[in-house]
């Protein structure tokens, strides 16, 4: 099998991972609690469309747990832009989108009963055009362009970083370079889709540029302590132990500086405003464990079989549990990304 691919066997698209990710889900909600406020300001400040119909388009909205009450918030503030400006209140249409391998049954089954909105699947890899020109008037993607399309192929077969931090600087440089291609990508064919005026926000983990490990944590030390597991299995006998070691897992996590460096060299969008969060995710162990196990689940599963999963996962636990740093959600230092840009006119 190809591991490299991304597309068809990322987590949280169904079975187990997307039921203890949505149980975990509060570790993404606490972000748009944060973020929502500086949805609410753009929205105020920067839309400038007064329209009929009005097409919101969620990229990588996954079963709708943390879309619903994004998508709430994006709605409301919209209506109040309108009424503010004595304007008719629009007829809303939210697309959901992600990937064909998503569970959309269960999104369209958990839909809020009393939303003020049309809803429409659309399903496909968001790094190609999926919607038509000029029809959305807010793009929203969150927690989702971190996934790259591919292993890079500068880091194929090589000892991987578990993108962690720069140590590899090769294999660090390749991923670097597939995410900002994937976000060029992105870019681009939201730029055809999006009406001029329309607004995108884009939530984005993201790790400072330095942590103290022996004091700190972040979602890159967490990813290594699971790339860690992985090799103790091999040792153990339970993987394969060349597998395990050049295992490269698709996705990068990006610095404030390198998401700003990528967006700022868009032609088709103003970076309006860009902000770094705390995630305060406020996860204990056995939090961290389940949110881990939902992301990477079904790719573990591909690569080196379900019966792997439980053993390399209480390892994983065992390690968080021998460190005090992971005691302690304070010491967590990750960051997400909130980036606000418009569609320029062209
Ligand atoms: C961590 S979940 C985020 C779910 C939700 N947006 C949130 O903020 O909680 C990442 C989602 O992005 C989707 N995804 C990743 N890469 C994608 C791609 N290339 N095209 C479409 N969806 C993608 C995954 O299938 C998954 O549902």
């Amino acid at each position: 099998m190809d591991s490299s691919k991304v597309s068809g066997h990322l987590s949280m698209n169904g079975g187990d991972g997307a039921h203890s990710y949505a149980k975990n889900s509060s570790y993404q909600r606490g972000i748009l609690e944060a973020a929502t406020a500086i949805i609410e300001e753009e929205i105020a400040t920067k839309l400038e469309i007064s329209t009929n119909s009005f097409c919101i388009a969620d990229f990588g909205c996954s079963t709708g747990n943390n879309s619903f009450p994004a998508m709430h918030t994006i709605i409301e503030a919209v209506k109040q832009k309108y009424e503010s400006s004595d304007l008719k209140t629009p007829e809303f249409v939210v697309c959901f989108s992600d990937l064909v391998s998503n569970d959309f049954n269960t999104l369209f089954r958990s839909l809020p009963p009393d939303r003020s909105y049309k809803a429409a699947a659309v399903a496909g890899d968001f790094h190609g055009r999926l919607l038509l020109p000029s029809s959305v008037h807010f793009t929203y993607c969150s927690w989702s362009l971190h996934w790259l399309t591919e292993v890079p192929k500068a880091a194929e077969g090589l000892m991987s970083v578990w993108h962690g931090g720069d140590e590899r600087k090769e294999v660090y440089d390749a991923y670097l370079e597939q995410f900002e291609r994937d976000m060029e990508s992105f870019l681009k064919c939201r730029a055809v889709e999006m009406v001029e005026g329309g607004v995108m926000a884009l939530l984005i983990p993201s790790l400072p540029a330095y942590w103290d490990p022996q004091k700190e944590y972040t979602v890159g030390s967490l990813a290594d302590l699971l790339r860690s597991s992985l090799l103790d299995m091999a040792k153990k006998g339970k993987l394969s132990k060349e597998k395990s070691e050049t295992f490269n897992i698709p996705y990068h996590v990006p610095t404030p500086g390198e998401v700003r460096a990528i967006l700022q060299k868009s032609n088709s969008f103003s970076l309006e405003r860009m902000d770094s969060l705390k995630s305060g995710t406020l996860l204990n162990v056995d939090g961290h464990v389940a949110f881990f196990r939902a992301a990477h689940q079904n790719l573990l599963t591909y690569e080196f079989g379900a019966e792997t999963i439980d053993e390399t996962f209480d390892l994983f636990k065992k390690k968080l549990q021998a460190s005090p740093v992971y005691a302690d959600p304070s010491n967590d230092r990750s960051l997400v990304v909130v980036a606000i840009l418009k569609r320029n006119n062209v």
